[in-house]
């Protein structure tokens, strides 16, 4: 018995398709970028990123995916993000129907051999579409055994989209595109999502038949259904209610508005699972963000990469995090902050900047106008106020006074500060690395802490302060300062008198 076969598995499960082919070698000049259109990012995930992940809900047995406009960069983020995909080269023949027959050669030259069974076809441009969309249908493929199933929706303008021709029996004649359409077809408000569910051997054979003979003179995909309509085969749709999950963007209007409900959605999802969310219209999360129960965003927060909040913790308001960590029950209050982690009960703001490399502990503290970097803080230590702490270690239970600043960069090379536990800086210390400061020691106001400070010593370097008597009412005659040291000198000479009185 294999582990990954675990008694009691459910006896009927959906079968994994042979492949997927994601089409992605489009142009998609609308955009008008020099970053190819299906490395757009929305919800903190290329949209190709968005195709893979869907794809690889189907758990498919191969995964294709076919490139040619800016070949390199395209292939390089593919595989950096699914280094299992296949890469697929389409050649100078243009058209969805070219590019699903390059894939299938490729998968079907692979050791494998022949693929045999269900094909989906997707697009790497339409990032709302669910991995669930996919299941459901390759479910309906398989159960009715079709040679070919359309995901399709009805749209209120089907402007540019190919057309769902059906018979009078509504069965699925196949798919004319707007451009060869006649006036009576552009009526019809079905619309072809270009995601579908073949038969592999069906689809080798119809492709086979497939020719440029069309406005565009290019090899169209959709051919394959009415060819496999005429060679016998089943042809059905299955018809999308969420019209978001088959929309492409092609321009970054679109892409904002997919965002948008990307986001929508992500938060809908996370106020379902016990997440407080105060202001969705304020609150951006990626989707490969993770809130436990009971967490409470508030408005103007936007929480990006692979952040991650426990239970209890409270976020915002107007705060940017990614990569971020939070532990339980800790306070993140205007904050900018990336690569950083937050302990159980910690809090962090007002107006803090945390760089990565930050770790601070449980119960511990970073205040207002801190910036830090590449630190670590032990448990129930506080930077209250004012200050910069970076390439440091601080102990447990230490107080860092206001204004503190490790100065760490001597300007070729950076250098750590090592602070002991329960130490008391006074406001204004500089630590100047390398220095260590052993557990317990305090240091004065305004100290530059050149040397290391002994456990339990005081550090102060100070010069003596020298007050110069008079030096304003001489300086400065005539000033508002002078005309108060003056008024302030008569005060004490009548105060001085009438004591004597
Ligand atoms: C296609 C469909 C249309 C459908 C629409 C949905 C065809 C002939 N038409 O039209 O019925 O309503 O999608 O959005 O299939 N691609 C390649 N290689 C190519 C051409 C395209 O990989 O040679 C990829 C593109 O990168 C894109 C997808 O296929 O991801 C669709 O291409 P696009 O040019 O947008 O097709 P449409 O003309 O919109
Ligand atoms: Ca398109």
């Amino acid at each position: 018995m294999s582990p990954q076969n675990p008694v009691g598995s459910p006896a009927h499960t959906l079968q994994q398709p042979a492949a997927v082919i994601v089409l992605a070698a489009g142009a998609g000049t609308r955009m008008k970028s020099r970053t190819p259109k299906i490395l757009h990012t929305l919800g903190g995930t290329s949209m190709v990123g968005h195709a893979l992940a869907a794809a690889r809900g189907l758990s498919p047995q191969q995964l294709a995916v076919v490139v040619r406009h800016e070949r390199d960069v395209v292939a390089a983020h593919v595989s950096g993000l699914d280094s299992d995909a296949t890469i697929v080269d389409q050649d100078d023949t243009p058209g969805t129907g070219r590019a699903v027959q390059v894939a299938l050669d490729a998968l079907d030259s692979g050791a494998a051999g022949e693929l045999l069974g269900t094909v989906v076809v997707t697009y790497g441009d339409v990032p709302l579409l669910t991995a669930e969309t996919l299941q459901e249908l390759v479910r309906t493929h398989e159960d009715e055994s079709n040679a070919v199933t359309v995901l399709t929706a009805v749209l209120d303008d089907a402007t540019g989209y190919g057309r769902i021709v059906r018979a009078v029996d509504e069965t699925v004649m196949g798919i004319v595109e707007h451009k060869d359409a006649t006036e009576e077809q552009r009526g019809i408000r079905e619309i072809n999502s270009g995601i579908y569910a073949f038969d592999a051997a069906t689809l080798r054979s119809a492709l086979k038949q497939v020719d440029s003979n069309n406005s565009q003179g290019e090899m169209y995909l959709t051919d394959v259904l009415s060819i496999s309509r005429s060679g016998g085969g089943r042809v059905a749709a299955q018809v999308s209610g969420d019209r978001w999950q088959v929309e492409g963007a092609n321009d970054r209007v679109q892409l904002a508005a997919l965002g948008a409900e990307l986001n929508r959605r992500t938060l809908e999802r996370l106020m379902r699972a016990g997440v407080t969310v105060v202001d969705p219209a304020t609150t951006w999360i990626d989707v490969g963000v993770e809130l436990a129960e009971d967490v409470t965003i508030q408005p103007g927060t936007q929480l990006h990469g692979a952040t991650r909040v426990a239970r209890d913790a409270v976020v915002g308001p107007d705060s940017t995090l990614t990569d971020v960590v939070i532990e339980e029950g800790a306070k993140v209050v205007r904050t900018h902050g990336s690569g950083a982690r937050i302990g159980a009960g910690a809090s962090v703001g007002p107006f803090t900047y945390l760089r990565p490399g930050t770790v601070l502990g449980a119960d511990g503290k970073i205040g207002a106008f801190y910036e830090t970097k590449n630190v670590t803080i032990g448990r129930g230590s506080k930077l209250s106020h004012l200050g910069y702490a970076g390439d440091a270690e601080i102990g447990e239970d230490t107080n860092i006074g206001c204004g503190n600043i490790t100065a760490n960069y001597d300007g070729v090379n950076k250098h750590r500060t090592v602070i002991g536990s329960n130490v008391r800086t006074s406001s204004n210390t500089v630590f100047v690395a390398p220095v260590t400061v052993g557990d317990g020691a305090y240091t004065g106001a305004g100290a530059v802490v050149r040397k290391d400070v002994p456990a339990g010593a005081l550090a102060i370097s100070v010069a003596p302060q020298r007050n110069t008597e008079g030096w304003v009412i001489e300086k400065r005659p005539g000033s508002a300062a002078a005309k108060a040291a003056t008024e302030a000198a008569q005060n004490t000479n009548s105060t001085e008198e009438s004591d004597r009185s």
